[in-house]
């Protein structure tokens, strides 16, 4: 089914009512940030490349890219069809029934709008809302925020506007969000520890794309550690590559113009967080180290060994075990029982040292 057309929409009532909310200097500044693309929030002020790479010459990576997304609040990285594809395979019997809300995707462009739309019949959905975010800068007669409530119909394609800018965490949206029973989206990187925030809030199921070290946010970390929360079954490696919109500036070493003069990044890191349940989650992970004392060496702060890799886990060692966050990638319950991570067990400093050497994050965990 093809998506809509743009359509003559009426203006939302908020729009009458905008304030003016800058006063000349501050519009110049912000106009001055925009043009040079220059990062103003701290004191001195800074070309965005050298902030974060520290260096100006050399391209940045899609990860740097998406750092400065988040700092610039650019969020604008659409979701490829085959990736979203790629991941609903696997939840196909859960959706039959369900209402899907789409909260940061306009019904006009998102490929999860048009997924759920393409597969309303076989995934046997009962509805799909759709709403998309505007921030006000950005309105004008022809660019509204609007939303779908499809119902299977071709009448319910029509997007209509919403009353206000389309914010998951707005009134408006929060009502269409109490009414739904999963939410799907890839929502914005720099919002997301809110973003998981309100869907327990409001007890919601979700499979919703972010960054694999989402796993150590807090607000996300003690879901992982309850089996409240766990990674999807696509993406355990590598990068991914999203849409961008025409005036992103590319500089990432992983970028690409298609013919019809689209721009894309890759983006490594990327993975989905659910709390949907599928079979594929109870694989076992074959296990062929065996434990020794010179390979697994004991944290100095924690009464645990050290596992550098996920595939070195030692398949008879029964004491906690300090493993790498992407471990999750491959954790199944029944196999391994998550104890904490450094931030829950409060260990001292920390990190987990060894030898006096600080690690990089880890989780703890036994077998079961
Ligand atoms: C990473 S993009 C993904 C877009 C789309 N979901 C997709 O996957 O193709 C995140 C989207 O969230 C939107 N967004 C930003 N802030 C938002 C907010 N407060 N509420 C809802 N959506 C927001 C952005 O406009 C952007 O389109």
């Amino acid at each position: 089914m093809s998506h809509p057309q743009t359509l003559q929409i009426p203006f939302p009532e908020f729009m009458l009512s905008i304030p003016t909310i800058q006063d000349s200097s501050q519009k110049l500044q912000l106009e001055h940030e925009k043009s040079k693309n220059i990062c103003i929030s701290h004191k001195k002020i800074v070309p965005l490349r050298e902030k974060y790479t520290g260096r100006s010459t050399r391209r940045m990576t899609g990860s740097e890219l998406l750092n400065i997304a988040q700092a610039n609040k650019k969020d604008e990285f659409y979701t490829q069809l085959a990736d979203i594809e790629a991941e609903l395979k696997y939840y196909k019997k859960y959706f039959k029934g369900k209402i899907v809300y789409c909260n940061c995707d306009d019904s006009e462009v998102s490929n999860f709008t048009k997924f759920f739309i393409n597969h309303f019949q076989d995934y046997k959905i009962k509805k799909l809302i759709s709403t998309c975010y505007k921030p006000l800068s950005q309105f004008n007669e022809t660019s509204i925020p609007t939303y779908i409530v499809y119902d299977g119909t071709p009448e319910s394609l029509t997007p209509m506007p919403l009353k206000g800018n389309g914010d998951f965490r707005s009134d408006e949206c929060v009502d269409f969000l109490q009414q739904a029973d999963v939410v799907v989206t890839n929502p914005p990187f720099s919002l997301f520890r809110e973003f998981v925030k309100l869907l327990y809030d409001y007890q919601k199921y979700f499979l919703i794309i972010g960054n694999v070290n989402a796993i150590s946010y807090k607000e996300c970390f003690k879901h992982i550690l309850n089996n409240k929360m766990w990674l999807g079954q696509s993406i355990h490696s590598g990068d991914r590559e999203f849409q961008v919109p025409q005036d992103y500036p590319l500089e990432a070493a992983n970028f690409r113009i298609d013919a019809n003069g689209n721009k894309f990044i890759r983006v490594k890191g990327v993975r989905w967080f659910t709390n949907i349940d599928c079979d594929e989650r109870y694989k076992h992970l074959p296990l062929t180290s065996v434990y020794s004392p010179e390979k697994y060496p004991k944290f100095d702060n924690i009464d645990a060994i050290n596992v550098g890799k996920t595939k070195d886990i030692p398949r008879d060692y029964k004491g906690i075990m300090g493993v790498p966050i992407t471990f999750i990638d491959w954790y199944n319950p029944n196999q391994f029982e998550i104890v904490g991570n450094e931030y829950t067990l409060n260990i001292a400093g920390g990190r987990g040292y060894v030898n006096g050497k600080r690690l990089y994050s880890r989780i703890f965990i036994r077998k079961v």
